[in-house]
């Protein structure tokens, strides 16, 4: 009976499997993040193929650039043979079927780890960084992607990058926005993982938003809407279920959630602290997430759920071995 009046589900498909993908011929554990690793390009394609064979749906492709070729321009980024293009290319020749996503942000790219580029006085110009991300963004269209991810949170670049896809004959690029991204201290890891934490000058407030703040969020959703996002994302995810909830309340546009790098490691914090399984512990997460609203989570276990089978709610220990 507990089973038969259970509210929300989780199945492989509400789920998408970031991967951080590096120009080398072997993986690299990612120490802050556990068992996640920087992945070459076939790595991350015969993975992809097992996550789609498992039921997963989407991945969410990261770039690890190469120090030597950061500038404070994020020059690389307009590279159309980079890194990024190469695998989101490669991933879509290896399996078809399966969504690939690209996040399309500078801080991967530049030398000062900030998502845009940099006015006279230091902060990133909004209006100069629009141009370069649409740019970056043209750059995966022609490498095959189905979705561009921005999650750089300037103002008004989701009606500059519909436009400019549009323009390029990319009308099927769907935009997945980082509408209500909090400038928050749970994207450690991930820095770690891509190289932009250590070389980070000051900090994102002028462009994530105020961890205090809800409301905003809505105003970030309406102009997203308006500039014709296909899908919003709310991120972190746990602690910022209030946001989730109003937001997936208040739009009939799918939310997702991006359950992120810190949210993750905390969990197996916890989990090696206490010895409460991993597992029971991720997909309490997951199900608080799918309870707020979410439509999709973005999360680095997605892959071992997904192993794991069709998570029968009432037995997170099938996870166990996997993640
Ligand atoms: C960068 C970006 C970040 C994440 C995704 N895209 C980090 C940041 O804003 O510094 C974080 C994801 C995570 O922590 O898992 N634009």
């Amino acid at each position: 009976m507990r089973d038969l009046v259970q509210e929300v589900r989780l199945h492989p498909s509400d789920l998408i499997q970031p991967y951080f993908v590096h120009d080398r011929d072997g993986d690299t554990p990612i120490d802050s993040l556990p068992n996640q690793s920087r992945l070459s390009i076939p790595s991350v394609c015969e993975r992809s193929r097992t996550f789609y064979q498992n039921g997963g749906r989407a991945v969410l492709l990261f770039p690890v650039v190469d120090p030597a070729l950061k500038d404070a321009f994020g020059g690389e980024a307009h590279n159309p043979h980079n890194l990024h293009a190469r695998a989101v290319a490669a991933v879509k020749a290896a399996v078809p079927d399966l969504a690939v996503m690209a996040d399309v942000a500078l801080d991967p790219y530049t030398s000062h780890g900030h998502d845009g580029v940099l006015n006279a006085a230091g902060d990133v110009d909004n209006d100069a960084t629009v141009q370069a991300l649409v740019a970056q963004a043209l750059v995966l269209a022609r490498a095959g992607v189905d979705v561009i991810a921005p999650s750089d949170m300037m103002d008004g670049r989701i009606g500059a990058l519909r436009a400019a896809l549009d323009d390029a004959g990319f009308s099927g690029v769907l935009l997945l926005s980082y509408t209500a991204k909090f400038a928050s201290h749970l994207y450690g890891p991930f820095r770690d993982a891509v190289g932009s934490g250590g070389v980070l000058r000051g900090d994102k407030k002028t462009y994530q938003m105020n961890p205090a703040n809800a409301g905003e969020a809505l105003r970030e959703a309406a102009e997203d809407i308006a500039e014709s996002a296909d899908m919003l994302m709310v991120k972190p995810a746990t602690f910022y279920l209030d946001v989730l909830y109003r937001l997936s309340q208040s739009t009939t546009v799918p939310v997702l959630a991006y359950h992120v790098s810190g949210e993750y490691a905390m969990l197996h914090a916890l989990a090696q602290q206490t010895g409460t399984p991993f597992a029971a512990l991720y997909h309490e997460a997951l199900l608080s997430i799918k309870r707020a609203g979410a439509r999709g989570i973005v999360t680095y276990g997605a892959e071992g759920v997904c192993l794991a089978g069709i998570m029968g709610n009432t037995t997170p220990h099938v996870l166990t071995k996997h993640t």
